[in-house]
């Protein structure tokens, strides 16, 4: 039997391009260069499959082009953002994500954003780096600690409940919105909120857990900053574009948030360099779900979503 023809756009662990070298008839990226729109439109109208991370776009008009061969975008991501589902869907073509896998990896990240931003770890950091640390005392780098303090989750899905339970070793209590409320077991104590302002008022830290969808963009914004607690810690590790990064500066040099911790910013690669330029900013690279462990399972998890697909059973994590 021939194998499926399967693109894989970024190069991904060995292990697993190995595995799916095993099983498909692979076009694999040893470089990990990015496709440009013609290029990932020609490549993948070549092949049965498609596995892309969210560096690859699959809006509708990349849709329209992808021509009668390929069946399925089998996902290196949680996030589908990237994808225009209903295109897809209309087109005929299946699309699958990675959920449950990439959890721990971006609760914990979600973690170090907190701590960087709450005890001011990217000024110390480029204090001593810079040769400028040349002074102590007790008033020095004095931060926010979280230990219980409130802990805002907005969206309690797989990342965002993993997230509280951390935040839970903190000794923090957490607070949540999301469309449904979670029944008592997943729950754990947390306090529902069933509107954004309600949840607002309690977080002294905000986490950003939602699907980056038409609806969320610039959720946060001037005026749901406003709403937060004085000198509350806003955390992103779902998508920048939640926020209004415009207001999010305004808001970080004014001093009503004490500081922000991201991971996900509205232009990547790059960043903002008018987030960057604050002090109160612990940035990092969009690296969530970038742990061996992660990549790994991520990387099986998609060949898994391909392999029942290419079986004709309905693979686990089909979105569309
Ligand atoms: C990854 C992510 O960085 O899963 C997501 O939605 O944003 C991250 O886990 C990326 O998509 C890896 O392909």
């Amino acid at each position: 039997m021939t194998k499926p023809k399967l693109f894989i756009a970024r190069k991904l662990r060995d292990v697993v391009e190995a595995r799916a070298a095993r099983d498909y008839e692979v076009i694999l990226n040893p470089e990990d260069r990015l496709f440009s729109r013609e290029a990932l439109i020609a490549t993948c109208r070549a092949v049965d499959a498609v596995l892309p991370c969210h560096s690859e776009r699959f809006d509708a008009g990349v849709i329209a082009e992808l021509g009668p061969r390929l069946k399925i975008i089998a996902n290196h991501s949680v996030g589908t953002d990237h994808v225009d589902l209903a295109a897809a869907k209309a087109a005929g073509i299946v699309v699958t994500n990675t959920p449950d896998v990439l959890s721990d990896a971006t609760a914990e990240i979600a973690m170090l954003c907190m701590l960087g931003a709450a005890r001011r770890g990217a000024e110390g950091d480029a204090m001593i780096r810079a040769g400028k640390w040349d002074f102590w005392s007790p008033a020095f780098m004095v931060g926010r600690q979280v230990t219980g303090k409130r802990f805002g989750v907005l969206g309690m899905g797989r990342v965002g409940q993993v997230t509280a339970d951390r935040a839970r070793g903190f000794g923090m209590e957490v607070h949540y919105h999301n469309r449904r409320r979670l029944p008592d077991h997943l729950e754990k104590g947390a306090v529902f909120h069933d509107t954004l302002e309600g949840l607002l008022a309690v977080s002294d830290v905000l986490s950003l857990h939602c699907p980056s969808t038409p609806q969320n963009a610039g959720i946060i914004n001037a005026v749901t900053l406003a709403q937060l607690p004085q000198r509350a810690i806003l955390v992103n590790t779902a998508r920048g574009g939640l926020v209004d990064e415009a207001a999010l500066v305004a808001a970080l040099t004014s001093g009503q948030l004490f500081a922000a911790g991201l991971d996900v910013f509205q232009t990547e690669p790059g960043g903002n360099p008018a987030l960057a330029a604050l002090p109160n900013v612990f940035l990092l690279p969009h690296i969530g779900s970038a742990t061996e462990e992660t990549r790994d399972a991520m990387g099986f998890r998609a060949l898994d979503n391909l392999d029942a697909f290419f079986a004709g059973a309905e693979p686990g994590d089909r979105v569309a």
